[in-house]
């Protein structure tokens, strides 16, 4: 079969690779019908982790059941569906509490797995023509079959529940205000759920101009970081109140001016929300940063305003997002015409432009904001 296959910094090509087969009698295997880019993919992309050549990336799946294991009950040859991010064990301590994010039996040494990423298990990315499915019955969410809706149903994957769950990391209630720092995938997911949510008012910062009038159309209220300090403008909008709640999705890639500052989006964030606040951080950090510019940072620590977080009072979440707790509310709001994420989707193409895809994603470049890529179209 085709896949998209890391090669080095800043190269991914398309090769064929042998197919993936059951391994396991939990195991499922799907026909990938539509896979996306994630900007988590662009950490291992610009060479940023310790990913090796020869990864199979993607991490955001759906497609059709065309084989199962002796061991799978619940699905069948032919379900369609959409898997999470997460690859998760189902009967483990956090898998049992809702924390799928951070299965303890998937990733041996690890909290946590997931397809075609760093650190996160031996499971291949679904960035090609089949994807295997461990723990089938439980990692696999079921969609109505056909072809509807198959845009919106992708985003179940990733960034629509991560969005949400920034937002619920935060801590905020229907009515409060909220910012956002990041108008990417994730950003923009964050921003929606938070306007399905009741939020009185969602301020979102980005520098980059299609993304902020996507985000503009939803009803939220676009900061341009690049024209002054977007704090300094959130308490103009606030009348130095500043917001109740604040998310980052933006992550250890932060920029400010033209250079990378990995700790300016939380500094930012602890500036910005009212004493007694939260701030869920969905945004990636690492514990180690080799190719960082900074000394500290290279090794996994940042410097933070901490002794302004607790004299604020401050509430901080953090974490990969447990898919598994929203997907199916998530689906169900979609089906019912509540929810329609897909306004973030700017690119539909097939694989083999999988190379072009992720550079121009990467450099955020002719309105790449959510790039969805069929491999068997
Ligand atoms: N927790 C999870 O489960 C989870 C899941 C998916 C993605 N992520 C992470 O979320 C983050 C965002 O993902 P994405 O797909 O939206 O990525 P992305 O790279 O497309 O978007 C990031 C955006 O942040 C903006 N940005 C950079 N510096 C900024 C600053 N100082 N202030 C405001 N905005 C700034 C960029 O212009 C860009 O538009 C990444 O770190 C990704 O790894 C986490
Ligand atoms: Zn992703
Ligand atoms: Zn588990």
């Amino acid at each position: 079969m085709k896949a998209v296959v890391y090669e080095g910094p800043f190269t991914v090509s398309v090769k064929e690779v042998p197919d993936p087969r059951i391994e396991h009698p939990a195991d499922a295997i799907i026909r990938v019908t539509t896979t996306c880019i994630c900007g988590s993919d662009l950490h291992m992309y610009e060479g940023r982790t310790a990913a090796e050549p020869g990864i199979i990336f993607g991490h955001e799946n759906m497609g059709v059941v065309v084989e199962i294991g002796s061991g799978v009950s619940r699905l069948k040859v032919g379900d369609r569906v959409v898997l999470p991010f997460n690859v998760a064990c189902g009967h483990c301590r956090n898998c049992e509490a809702g924390f799928s994010a951070f299965c303890t039996e998937v990733n041996p040494g690890f909290a946590g797995g997931a397809y075609g990423y760093v650190a996160m298990g031996p499971y291949r990315g679904g960035q090609a023509q089949y994807l295997r499915v461990p723990y089938a019955d439980y990692n696999a969410l079921s969609l109505p079959a056909g072809t509807e809706f198959e845009e919106d149903f992708a985003l179940l994957a990733d960034i629509f529940p991560t969005g949400w769950h920034g937002v619920s990391l935060s801590g905020f209630q229907p009515g409060e205000t909220i910012a956002i720092f990041g108008a990417g995938p994730v950003g923009l997911m964050a921003a929606y759920s938070a306007v399905l949510r009741g939020a009185s008012r969602v301020y979102i910062v980005d520098k980059v101009a299609e993304r902020l009038e996507k985000a503009r159309l939803i009803g939220a209220i676009p900061i341009n970081f690049a024209v002054s300090d977007p704090v300094e403008q959130i308490f103009e909008w606030t009348h130095g109140e500043g917001v109740d709640r604040g998310v980052d999705a933006v992550g250890y890639q932060a920029v400010h001016g033209d250079r990378e500052v990995p700790n300016v989006v939380l500094d930012s964030l602890i500036r910005v929300v009212r004493p007694t606040g939260g701030i869920g951080v969905p945004g990636l950090y690492v514990p180690s940063d080799p190719g960082s510019g900074d000394m500290l940072a290279r090794e996994g620590y940042l410097t933070l305003a901490f002794g302004k977080l607790f004299e604020k009072g401050l509430r901080l979440g953090t974490g990969q997002c447990n898919v598994k707790s929203y997907n199916r509310y998530l689906r169900d709001l979609i089906v019912a015409g509540k929810a329609k994420p897909s306004f973030v989707v700017s690119h539909e193409l097939p694989l083999e432009a999988a190379p072009e895809a992720y550079d121009k994603f990467d450099r955020r470049v002719e309105g790449y904001t959510k790039v969805l890529l069929h491999p068997n179209d």
